[in-house]
């Protein structure tokens, strides 16, 4: 179980996170939505410990995340929103520098490797470098790196950005097969027809605070069975006549 307990993130004079209070079950997958700058990745950067939230608590199955962190690194497989990294490496290389940081023993990295390079038509790529890569193969790559140990808490931000459908559809079907084995998989999405799809717990964040927090079954039942698409501008689109004034003013003046 993951919990968020009063996380608030400044930067400078920002507030990029305000007051966030979120419970992740063993089992769930957990969606993040929400505009960009909303603060998605914030989030996630705190959970992943890419940053230190400016208040509150995060803990893992009873750990502070404070006190705790490399245990609970260890159990993390975290896909940045940026695929643009260790672009000198091969895949390979890439891989099996994960695979020393997390003491992944040579038959187990063999056994993942193959299972995830096949799936993810990699196999013939691995021997090249990041930087030849699309953005999609990029992306494949950094996903393969983060599956390779095992973790069972799985934290992707926007983990769909660039997938061909084939690749999209294997990792949404290897994102349920994880969560049905009782894993947690958290992940932020712009693409709204793949949360509804997928997740059965969700949170929409507006400006660094929650405007809903709960299973998509409720949050479309309670809005008359509409799609999530709909829900979500309704709740976290263009509202005040003050910004409706001055969008269609942009429109007017053709910008
Ligand atoms: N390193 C940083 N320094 C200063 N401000 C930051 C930094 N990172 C994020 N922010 C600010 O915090 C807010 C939340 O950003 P965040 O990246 O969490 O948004 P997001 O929801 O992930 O957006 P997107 O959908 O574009 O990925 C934004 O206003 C952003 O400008
Ligand atoms: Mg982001």
């Amino acid at each position: 179980m993951i919990e968020l307990k009063n996380i608030s993130k400044t930067y400078g004079m920002k507030q990029a996170l305000k007051n966030i209070n979120v419970t992740i079950k063993p089992g769930e997958i957990f969606g993040l939505i929400g505009h960009n700058g909303a603060g998605k990745s914030t989030a996630i950067k705190s959970l992943v410990s890419i940053i230190e939230p400016s208040e509150g608590e995060i803990w893992v199955d009873g750990e502070q995340l404070s006190e705790n962190r490399l245990n609970i690194k260890k159990r993390i497989g975290y896909v940045s929103d940026s695929p643009d990294m260790f672009l000198r490496l091969t895949a390979a290389e890439y891989w099996n520098l994960i695979a020393v940081a997390y003491d992944v023993s040579e038959e187990e990295k063999t056994k993942q490797l193959k299972k995830f390079m096949e799936l993810f038509d990699m196999t013939e790529h691995q021997s090249e470098v990041i930087s030849s890569f699309s953005h999609g193969m990029r992306q494949k790559t950094f996903i393969i790196g983060a599956l390779l140990p095992n973790p069972d808490i799985w934290i992707l931000d926007e983990p769909m950005t660039g997938l061909d459908p084939q690749a999209s559809f294997d990792l949404k079907e290897l994102m349920k097969q994880h969560a049905a084995e009782g894993n947690i998989v958290l992940f932020s999405t712009h693409a709204l027809e793949i949360a509804q799809q997928l997740c059965n717990h969700i949170a929409i964040l507006k400006k660094g605070e929650i405007l809903y927090d709960g299973t998509t079954q409720d949050l479309i039942a309670q809005n008359e069975n509409e799609s999530l698409e709909t829900i979500y501008l309704k709740l976290a689109g263009r509202q005040s006549k003050v910004e409706e004034n001055e969008s269609s003013a942009l429109f007017e003046r053709g910008e």
